[in-house]
Parts: C-alpha cells; structure tokens; sequence
C-alpha cells in the first residue's frame, strides 16, 4: 500500500517549505545525460535535509521540448528519459516516506502542437476536435493583446497552411491555445488533473492562468469567465479530495491575482510576482520603500489562502509587473550586459545577480523566508549556483545541480557532450568551486546556513501565518517589520545598505518585552519607551524572538 502523504492539516500549504527542480537537470543514475527519477529519488535526504517539506517538479510530461517541458504532448505518462511510470510511483512514496509533498505542473492554457488533439484538430476544419483550440480567419481579432515572449513571437496568431485558418497563442506559436469556451476542455483537463491526483500528487502548480479565455475588446487577461473556468476546476476538486493545493502562476498585479484566490473557491495559492523584481530593487537602491509600498498595497486574502513568495524561478526574473522607469534601473543595475536579458526579465540565478556576494545572498533568503508567504526555493541557490546566459532562451539558469567536485559535477557518468545541459565549468561557480559534497562539509558554507536559516523560520509560526506590520524608522536603508500571530511576536531589522547603518526603531508598543536574538539565542537590552536603538553592518539582519514579561 502507498504511504500516507506527511501529516499536516489541509491547509499544509501555509507552512511549507517549497523547493523548484527539474527533473532533467537534478540527478542521472543511467549515465545517459538526462536527469531521472531514480536519481532524483536517491537526492531525497538531502532535499529533507535542507528542510524542504515539499517539492515542485517542472513539468515530467513527453515534450517535443521546444520549451523545456512546457510544450506537452501527453498530459498522462512520463517522459521516456525520465523513467517509467513505476519510477515516477516509487518517488512519490519516497518523498511521502520523509515527510516532503509533491506538487507537479498542470499546463492547461496551451498544448505543444505536437499534441494529439492539436494533430486532430488542425487536420481538417471539420474535425470534431477542431473547436478544441482557438481559430480566426484573420489574424486581427484581439488586437491590442500583449505578445509575452517579445524576443521571438510578433503576434498571437500563427498561420496553418493546412486547413487555412489563424490559430490563437499567447506563448510560443509552438504552443496553441486550448478553447476553454468548449465544455469537453474543461473536462478533459479536469480528468488530466483527476488522473495525477490518482496516482497521489499533493497539488499542482497551474501555469500560466490569467489566458484562458478571450474577448474582443478586451486585454484577454483575468477576465471573469476565464475564473468561472477556474472555480469549476476547484468545485471539483473540493468534491473528489481533500488537502491538495492548487497554486497559481499569474504574473499580474495584486489587485488583479487577488482575485484568484476567489471566496476561497479558486486557488489556495498564488505567486506574488511583483514582490520579487521589488526586493532585488529595494537592495539595489538602499532604500526599504519599494518593498514596503507592494507589500502595503497587496490586499488581504481568504484565511486558508496563501502567497508563494521567491526570489528566482526556471525564468526570467521577470519585469513585467514594475513601471517602465523601474524596468530601465533594474536592467542598468542587474543586467548591464544585453546578452543577459530576455522578453521582458534578466536571465540570471540568485548568486551571480548579487555579484556571489555573500552577505546579500543571506540578506536576500532571511527576506524570502521571514515576509509573508510560503517561500519557493529554486534548487541550486542553496550552494549558490551560477548560470550560463549564452545558452539560449532561459536554459542559463536550467544547469545540471552540482553535487560534487567529479565528473560532470556528479550530475551524470555520460561524457560531458552527452548532456541534457552543459554543466557551469567557469572558475568562479563552476562545479569544482561551488558544490553540495564540499559544502555540506564547511560549517559555514551557504549550504549550512540556509539550513540553519530554514530551521528558524519552522521554530515560529509567525513566519508562515503571522500579520505583517513596518516600522518606519527616519533611516529609509534600514527595513524593519513587525510578525505577530497570537501573543507570539517577531521583530526584523535587515540594512539594506553597503555600509553599517544605526537605526533607532519605535517600539513603544512592545515595551518590556526581551528580545532574543533568534540565530544565536543571545538576549539584547530590553525594550523600553524610548526609542530603540540599534546599530548593523553591512546588509546585516536580525530576527528577534519578542519575549513578555
Ligand atoms: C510559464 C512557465 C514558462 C513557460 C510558459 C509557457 O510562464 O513558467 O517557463 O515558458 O509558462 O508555458
């Protein structure tokens, strides 16, 4: 009999530790060059160990791979070079087995077109399949709707020679849109969700939502019959399940996704996308106010809802959701060099983003891990991980993980032409610099500390389920938030600045209360009625446990 899933309640979700891989790139136990499920399920103890309590596979789907996985041509098996089925089974109880849940990736928007339904579909205008996707006679219905991948695609509309028509795509013309106007859609989707939900998957993180539906006169974005598609997805699940999460990608402004968590009858979760560009901003400038205002201006949800927060992802660390002023700064700070910049983002990893600047890396993670949300950790940035923006598309930041300082990184026994991607070999994140093995033996290597760092964010639920409230000292490059559930209180203070920095924080409120210095146990002066003082180095940052009297 399978194992149970971990124990938690059905809103485990809010307490998760999340962690982003990709089958492909995380481990290869045959030696033929591609990442697999059997290596992936030895990686295990380490993933646990790191304190991961739920894992998100990019998608395991057969692919023509035009992109990476995201173009699926058959929602229901494993691709051949990942395993089998059994392999895929034999994971999902190891993971289950440590205590970790696994969610996968439910593509609904778009199929590749190498889909069965879309060869159906595009073989002759009378096919009954035909009203599965969406076709025009002309390509100038919709006009106005925004191309997402600028660098290659000039319209949302791609020519079929063969039955000459137009057919809709809001990603690549590789991938054409699914007619969710048709009612058989809707449940064959549900029945690919329906079929993993079987097999045992925790949840799925549902891309690209926002697009399901079009009509004229309008953006074809978050419009209210593409979330009648989206509540009838969660009905059915609520009907059939219970503790699955659904997780939204939707790359929108937080008015716009709040939406997406419905009356608590949509999504459990949902990316909180432009917090992200305003955290690499607000470091970038010295200056708390970018982060501060987003998080001020990001309405309330449902209390079973959460947001998902991270710092990098399998994409471009995406400028869509800043102003064009915004945009121009962080491409000037971030970006300098053209050939690191792709559609409208940056494809880079964490480390090199920060210039493997130590000091802002933790600064960075103590923030992913301490604001409101569910954190998203991207495998690799753990040991801090390079890229390769000469790769093309976004497959920089997609490397083989670096287990050791051997062949291939201990990725894969192939020879090194044989991979499924490059392995980084420069001096300074190459795998013989940057590696689990070697840091898994320092104490203080980044691999530890997120360790350590994740253990302190799971010793207070404050992190995970607690309001959020800024202080706001007259030193603007110091940030400083209140986390408060119950009686429990955590106070943190991070400078954002290059140099030391005092700041004296108002803390009236809280006076008598002892703070303790959360990595290191070490009790600080009490709180009192004037201000507080304190004083820290260079993108320092202190979480404080708030003890009563
Ligand atoms: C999402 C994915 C991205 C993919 C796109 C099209 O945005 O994160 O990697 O290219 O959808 O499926």
């Amino acid at each position: 009999m399978a194992p149970l899933p971990p124990p938690g309640g059905p809103d485990w979700y809010k307490d998760a530790i999340f962690y982003q891989l990709h089958v492909k790139t995380f481990c290869d136990s045959d030696g033929d060059g591609i990442g697999d499920f059997r290596g992936l399920t030895g990686k295990l103890d380490y993933i646990r160990d790191l304190g991961v309590t739920c894992l998100w596979l990019l998608p395991m789907y057969p692919s023509p791979f035009r992109d990476d996985g995201y173009d699926i041509a058959d929602y229901c098996s494993i691709h051949p070079g990942y395993g089998s089925m059994d392999d895929f089974r034999a994971f999902l109880d190891a993971a289950h087995v440590r205590g970790m849940r696994v969610i996968t990736e439910l593509v609904l928007n778009h199929t590749s077109d190498q889909h069965q339904w879309f060869k159906e579909a595009r073989s002759s205008r009378d096919h009954p399949r035909r009203d599965w996707y969406v076709w025009s006679d002309s390509d100038d219905r919709y006009p106005g709707v925004r191309i997402i991948f600028t660098d290659t695609e000039r319209s949302n509309w791609a020519w079929d020679p063969v039955t000459k028509q137009y057919y809709w795509h809001r990603f690549f013309s590789h991938q054409p849109d699914l007619n969710f106007e048709n009612p058989a859609v809707r449940e064959e989707i549900w029945n690919v969700m329906k079929f993993w939900l079987d097999v045992g998957v925790d949840g799925f993180r549902v891309d690209a939502v926002p697009y399901l539906i079009e009509r004229e006169g309008t953006s074809c974005e978050n419009l209210p019959e593409t979330h009648d598609v989206l509540k009838f997805l969660r009905r059915r699940l609520d009907e059939h399940y219970t503790s699955k999460v659904l997780l939204a990608e939707a790359n929108q402004w937080p008015e716009d996704v709040r939406h997406y968590f419905g009356d608590n009858d949509e999504f459990h979760m949902a990316f909180h996308f432009p917090l992200m560009p305003r955290m690499f901003m607000a470091l970038r400038l010295e200056d708390r106010k970018p982060l501060v205002e987003i998080v001020e201006r990001t309405p309330p949800i449902p209390d079973s809802c959460q947001w998902g927060i991270f710092l990098r992802n399998h994409d471009e660390l995406t400028l869509e959701m800043v102003t064009e002023v915004e945009r121009d700064y962080m491409y000037e700070e971030y970006a300098r060099d053209p050939v690191a910049r792709i559609n409208v983002g940056i494809r880079r990893r964490l480390a090199p983003l920060l210039e493997g600047d130590r000091r802002r890396i933790e600064l960075m993670n103590g923030l992913l891990m301490s604001l409101p949300g569910s954190p998203f950790m991207y495998y690799g940035d753990e040991i801090g991980m390079g890229d390769n923006i000469y790769l093309g598309d976004r497959n920089g930041v997609r490397t083989p993980m670096q287990w050791n300082g051997g062949w291939n990184g201990g990725f894969s026994s192939a020879d090194p032409e044989r991979l499924a991607q490059p392995v980084i070999s420069n001096a300074l994140y190459g795998y013989q610099a940057v590696n689990v093995e070697s840091q898994r033996r320092a104490d203080h290597s980044l691999l530890n500390w997120t360790r350590r760092l994740i253990q302190a964010r799971k010793s207070s639920p404050v992190f995970s389920r607690g309001s959020i409230s800024f202080l706001k000292p007259v030193n603007h490059r110091v940030l400083a938030y209140l986390r408060a559930l119950d009686r429990e209180q955590v106070l943190v203070v991070c400078n954002l600045a290059s140099t030391a920095q005092a700041v004296q924080l108002d803390l009236s409120e809280q006076a008598g209360a002892l703070p303790i210095e959360m990595f290191g146990k070490s009790v600080f002066p009490r709180i009192g009625t004037s201000p507080y003082v304190l004083t820290l180095g260079p993108y320092e940052f202190f979480w404080f446990k708030l003890r009563r009297l």
